[in-house]
């Protein structure tokens, strides 16, 4: 057995030392070593997890033997919030909601608090805004629940003090870029403020087992000190996005310990807060133009959701040497990979032109199941002849001008079809067995020549 010796221990970040010291060598942080006697070693493998200095120490286990209970979720109440976290928020994690200032986090959260199931008391710790602001928004938001506690304030003490009083099962920090810690000299908003309120914030949730959601604002360039720093930390992270100047906000998951990634929710913003969108695809393709050159719709998949989006092009003679490419939507570089195997398979002297592509409803599709149908609405707009209105194209385009297979076919035929469409250019090779929904009729190509050949 081991001599019992003292130990010490930063509280903050679990570090052992050797000796005491003001200041803790791994975090940083001042007045946090605490000294320990050293539990005696259970003999014969004993399981009791000892507490030093706050932090419990665990055991190796076998994996076999662990118990993985049951994973405590509830429901926000939004039917998309919850899809981007997995099936509901978990209890205990830490979510973190990013996003450009102004595009509805806020909104989005104080709606949450409404929805939520009864019982959940929510502690809304707002720094930017007053009790007052919250209430007025809270009032045209129609948010009436006797269960929500609001707090204005911007020191993290407080805000813990509040916490630990309350006891709330959901807290909501608004955001944290307004928290700070008093005895640091950094200002509020910095990369070590940041790091550290959040730290706080985790350790407490933990402890109390309540549920937090962070809003974190994304600035314009690099988004330094923004969400970024924080990404590692938490359990869930959750980019709000959208064009401030149109109406709809895709809630989009990138990290997520509970659940897949890339899952997207979808929401409108009116003047009564956000809506709910439950068939984005019919959302992201009305006010389609019909009969018109240089637009072809395609499929792409959103996690496990099919989403169709429509791809626009503008190809014109150009007044310079050499044409001018933009591409909004699309990756400028896939963008002129796709113009140049357009050049040399589909045979268009595209080089004379300008081109401008564009993804209707502020979508970025990164997917290369959308490369065919961005080359169909480049050789359309090239040829100036409208593609039918009920033709959707799904593939991927190779250098060599061949059309590639690509993932969950049958499901994004499935919402094809379930949007009305008649038609769809399909990669010849499929990867796995087919089964064309009723009244969808495919076209397999194995080129883009064909492709062309087929529509225009
Ligand atoms: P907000 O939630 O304050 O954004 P964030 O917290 O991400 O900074 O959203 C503010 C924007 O939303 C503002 O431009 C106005 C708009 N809005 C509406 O259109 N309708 C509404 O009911 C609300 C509350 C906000
Ligand atoms: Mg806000």
């Amino acid at each position: 057995m081991k001599a019992n010796k003292t130990r010490f221990y930063c509280t903050a970040c679990g570090n052992e030392l050797a000796k005491w010291a003001g200041k803790c060598p791994a975090c940083g942080a001042w007045n946090t070593i605490e000294e320990v006697p050293a539990a005696p070693t259970v003999a014969g493998g004993g399981r009791a997890a000892t507490v030093a200095g706050g932090v419990p120490r665990s055991q190796p286990k076998r994996l076999r033997e662990l118990d993985a209970g049951a994973e405590l979720r509830f429901s926000t109440g939004l039917g998309e919030f919850d899809r981007v976290l997995g099936g509901g928020a978990v209890r205990g994690s830490l979510v973190l909601v990013g996003g450009s200032p102004g595009i509805g986090k806020s909104t989005l959260l104080l709606q949450m608090c409404a929805r939520l199931p009864k019982g959940e008391t929510v502690l809304y710790i707002t720094g930017e805004e007053s009790q007052r602001q919250l209430k007025l928004r809270a009032q045209r938001l129609q948010v009436e629940t006797d269960e929500l506690f609001v707090l204005a304030e911007t020191q993290l003490d407080q805000a813990l003090d509040a916490i630990g009083s309350l006891s709330p099962s959901v807290v909501i920090l608004d955001s944290i870029q307004t928290l700070y810690r008093g005895d640091m000299t950094a200002a509020p908003g910095s990369v070590s403020q940041v790091k550290e309120c959040t730290m706080a914030i985790m350790q407490l949730a933990k402890l109390q087992g309540f549920t937090a959601f962070i809003v974190g604002h994304v600035n314009k360039d690099g988004a330094i000190a923004g969400p970024k720093v924080l990404e590692h930390m938490v359990d869930c992270v959750l980019y709000f996005e959208g064009e401030r100047s149109m109406s709809y906000r895709l809630l989009r998951g990138v990290k997520n310990r509970f659940g897949s990634t890339n899952e997207i929710g979808v929401f409108e913003m009116t003047d009564r807060g956000l809506r709910e969108v439950e068939n984005p695809s019919e959302m992201l393709l009305s006010g389609r133009p019909e009969n018109v050159s240089g637009t072809c719709v395609t499929c792409v998949m959103e996690g496990t959701r099919p989403l169709l989006a429509e791809i626009q092009a503008l190809a014109t003679p150009t007044g310079f040497a050499a044409g001018r490419r933009n591409a909004n939507g699309l990756d400028y570089n896939r963008a002129l990979l796709l113009l140049a195997v357009l050049e040399k398979w589909g045979g268009m002297a595209l080089g004379s032109c300008d081109v401008y592509i564009n993804v209707i409803g502020g979508l970025d599709l990164d997917e290369p199941a959308a490369d065919l149908a961005a080359v169909l609405a480049i050789a359309s707009s090239f040829r100036d002849r409208p593609i039918g209105p009920k033709v959707a194209a799904v593939g991927e385009v190779g250098l060599a001008g061949e059309v590639r297979s690509v993932a969950a076919l049958n499901q994004r035929l499935g919402e094809i079809a379930r949007l009305g469409f008649s038609q769809c250019v399909i990669p010849a090779h499929a990867r796995d067995e087919l089964r064309p929904p009723k009244g969808l009729q495919l076209i397999p190509v194995r080129s883009i020549r064909e492709a062309v050949e087929a529509l225009l």
